[in-house]
């Protein structure tokens, strides 16, 4: 009986049916089973989000001690908790009596986390402090030789103040997976000598849709001026005030992308004219701080993917998001507004209020993008469509010379780098990481490891 090869098969065999074709000189095809197959699905739960550095959270969501935040890596439920003595822990949820989660709320403080299950008990350093009833318990030698304690991820790491686990230890030193994104945090963490606090709140939403699609729309220039209409219009109406997009179209400015190393990209763009957004309150000290040229990049608008789970979005306020795939066409996402530590009240009122205005469901933006995902999800199905054509617009416009100045005097190479008019819209910042996806999931890039 003749069986059809697995997407798996196809993907580690010798299958000509491969998720990429990559013909060079930016000419670039996704397969659609990239989004849509159980067995691709499975093999990103595993080596990308179960087999790897993932951002987990931040240190400024626990600042006192004994404050914990529940949330998941892959399949696996962690806390991230600081201790009494006020050191960062990254524990799996997971009681190890019977398996039971022994932190329910979605934050708290707490000194204890007591399983409801039978009762045993952790200190918020992971230590089992009471096996309950031990002494009844008339328990053989060996168990008093088992540590009872939860247990830590297999590595767990900080940078400036963003938090990131593996739950296996074979991986490259956390400073060297981020590598160059560094210095696209350092844009991030630098706008206040104090660093950055996370703005009481946080949004949590579901999509009927394949987290690609968020990784991909977040560094996606082109769905602006089709996808947002009605923010346009609600911008356009307000004439006389200036805005974040009140320039949007304006073809005299350019905008760019780098892909890093490890699936890391940046799209970046002009600075939002006047006191339009939060950070221009801040504009003396950074300059004296900083200096000019790393002010005028914490200015411009910057979205920046830390693969695979996470974006930065800076434009109208400053977005966290962090997704977790649940099943192939199916991801939740977490968001957080950010705020450098100590800005003036003003700027943090605009700030709150152009987030609010922008993002999450409750938001004009963030509703025409999931409503995208979701539509694109179903159109998806259709599997008698194989390819996907929408991975190499910008490709003539790679490695312009404008775009290797903008990253040297930022001080980085990227893998890739293209510079643009505003509506050249790039799509190639997405190769890289794709490329990089695909040497994770077990084939190796064509082109050699990137
Ligand atoms: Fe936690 Fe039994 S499962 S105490
Ligand atoms: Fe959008």
């Amino acid at each position: 009986m003749i069986r059809a090869a697995s997407t798996r098969e196809r993907l580690t065999g010798r299958s000509p049916l491969d998720c990429f074709e990559d013909h060079g000189q930016g000419d670039f095809r996704v397969h659609r089973d990239i989004y849509r197959d159980p067995d691709i699905f499975d093999l990103e739960m595993t080596h990308l989000f179960e087999g790897g550095w993932n951002l987990v959270g931040l240190a400024a969501e626990i600042p006192q001690p004994h404050d914990y935040v529940t949330t998941w890596l892959g399949r696996t439920p962690l806390i991230l908790s600081r201790d009494g003595n006020g050191k960062l822990h990254a524990l799996i949820n997971s009681c190890r009596h019977k398996g039971a989660m022994v932190a329910h709320r979605q934050r708290g403080n707490s000194r204890t986390f007591v399983c409801r299950y039978h009762g045993w008990t952790y200190d918020t350093a992971g230590r089992c402090i009471l096996v309950r009833d031990e002494a009844q318990g008339a328990y053989p030698a060996g168990f008093a030789q088992l540590s009872h304690d939860l247990q830590p991820v297999a590595r767990f790491g900080e940078y400036r103040g963003i938090l990131f686990a593996s739950l296996v230890p074979d991986v490259p030193p956390l400073e060297t997976w981020l590598g160059e994104l560094r210095v696209m945090l350092d844009l991030i963490a630098d706008q206040s000598p104090h660093g950055i606090e996370c703005i009481p709140g946080q949004g949590r939403f579901l999509y009927r849709g394949n987290w690609k699609l968020q990784l991909e729309n977040g560094v996606d220039p082109y769905h602006f001026s089709a996808t947002h209409v009605s923010y346009i219009q609600a911008l356009q109406q307000r004439a006389a005030k200036a805005s974040v997009y009140s320039r949007f179209r304006s073809n005299e400015l350019q905008r760019g992308t780098f892909a890093f190393e490890h699936g890391h990209n940046t799209l970046w763009g002009p600075a939002p004219p006047g006191k339009t957004t939060p950070l221009s309150w801040l504009n003396d000290e950074l300059l004296q701080r900083v200096g000019p040229v790393r002010t005028r990049w914490m200015h411009y608008v910057r979205n920046t993917t830390v693969f695979p789970n996470a974006q930065f979005a800076e434009n109208a306020s400053l977005q966290l998001r962090v997704w977790r795939p649940l099943a192939p066409d199916l991801t939740e996402v977490r968001t957080w507004c950010l705020a450098p530590v100590g800005e003036p009240a003003e700027a943090r009122r605009l700030r709150i209020r152009q987030y609010e205005e922008f993002f999450n469901p409750s938001g004009l933006a963030t509703p025409d993008d999931l409503a995208n995902y979701e539509d694109s999800q179903r159109g998806l199905s259709a599997r008698q469509i194989a390819w996907q054509q929408g991975h190499s617009r910008g490709a003539g416009l790679m490695e312009h010379p404008e775009a290797r100045a903008a990253a040297q005097e930022l001080g980085v190479n990227p893998l890739a780098a293209m510079v643009g008019s505003f509506d050249s819209g790039d799509e190639t910042i997405m190769q890289p990481t794709y490329r990089y996806w695909r040497q994770r999931l077990g084939q190796p890039s064509a082109e050699g490891d990137q």
